[in-house]
């Protein structure tokens, strides 16, 4: 094969629909207990993958990320297959970085999950899921998608049923959130006690399914202190209907999930002068089918994780 393989694939943000930060672990990672939810959101990625003697992985990237991650997992994923030859990724960016949006995280998880049915290698997904958390803390609940538990370094993932699902609005402040910031500033407010509190209510949000009218979100607390806008964002959201209206990840964005689309459209109205966006949560079996559908012409079943059809 010298031709090149190629296919167009759509990286999705995510939100958090609950996140609760324990205590600090001896190997300096938060002991995590949060809710995960794929949104309609999306980077695209067109990937090429052609056999070589020698890699090369090359990236288009308009706003030129440095060590951009999805660079990185095309790198561990060749090594993993013990295949050689060139990549070429062109990224077009539509989830804003610094956000707390798990942009930079799906489009590796993307590569790890589009790469292997490319070069005609089958990759098991223990496999991907360990280079996924080598590459960060939210790049394997990509390749799960829809609702899902994640535990520990938030590496540990338990899928969640899917949902019916909801509309929603996503404010993104012009504020870049630097993740590892977030959980500095945080670290010394945690205390053991309020550790079983936050493990117990998770709990009773986790059982009822993940999606509901309640979450919070640990990180509010400091980074809003830090950019009061965000708070506002997030009572505007509440005013409009939103329910519930919480910051993702370590932020910036806010999001709002609202029981009527159109509900959601007239929030809008309410965040006059700021970037909003307006989203839906995509559920397993959605995600699912918007891979296979991205390569079909490279599959011929639909399992899990995408298998490509020149496996010998
Ligand atoms: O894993 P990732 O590279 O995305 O993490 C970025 C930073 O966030 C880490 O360097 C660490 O400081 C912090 N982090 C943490 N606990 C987690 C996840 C991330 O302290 N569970």
């Amino acid at each position: 094969m010298s031709t090149a393989r190629r296919a167009r694939v759509r990286a999705l943000a995510k939100i958090n629909l609950d996140l609760r930060v324990l205590s600090q672990r001896p190997d300096g990672y938060h002991e995590l207990r949060t809710i995960f939810h794929t949104i309609s959101l999306a980077d695209t990625i067109d990937l090429a993958f052609t056999r070589a003697r020698k890699t090369v992985i090359e990236i288009q990237d308009p706003l030129q990320l440095p060590d951009n991650l999805a660079v990185k997992a095309a790198r561990l994923t060749l090594e993993a297959m013990g295949v050689s030859g060139r990549v070429a990724i062109r990224l077009v960016k539509r989830i804003p970085t610094g956000a707390g949006l798990g942009g930079g995280s799906s489009d590796a998880a993307a590569v790890l999950l589009a790469l292997p049915v490319l070069a005609g290698r089958a990759l098991a997904l223990p496999v991907l899921a360990q280079i996924a958390a080598e590459l960060g803390s939210d790049v394997p609940f990509f390749l799960l998608g829809g609702a899902a538990v994640g535990i520990g370094r938030g590496t540990e993932l338990f899928p969640l049923p899917d949902a019916p699902s909801r509309p929603g609005l996503l404010a993104v402040p012009e504020v870049h959130v630097s993740t590892a910031e977030a959980y500095r500033l945080l670290s010394p407010r945690l205390t053991s006690e309020s550790k079983q509190n936050k493990i117990f209510s998770f709990q009773s949000l986790a059982l009822a399914g993940g999606v509901s009218e309640s979450g919070c979100n640990d990180f509010e607390a400091v980074v809003m202190e830090q950019h009061p806008r965000l708070a506002l964002l997030k009572r505007r959201l509440e005013q409009a209907g939103a329910a519930p209206a919480l910051m993702s990840g370590s932020g910036s964005a806010v999001f709002g999930l609202f029981r009527t689309r159109d509900q959601a459209f007239r929030a809008r109205n309410g965040l006059s002068g700021e970037k909003a966006v307006g989203i839906s949560l995509v559920n397993r079996a959605r995600y699912r089918t918007m891979w296979w559908r991205a390569l079909q012409e490279h599959i011929d079943q639909r399992l899990w994780p995408p298998r490509s059809r020149y496996v010998r």
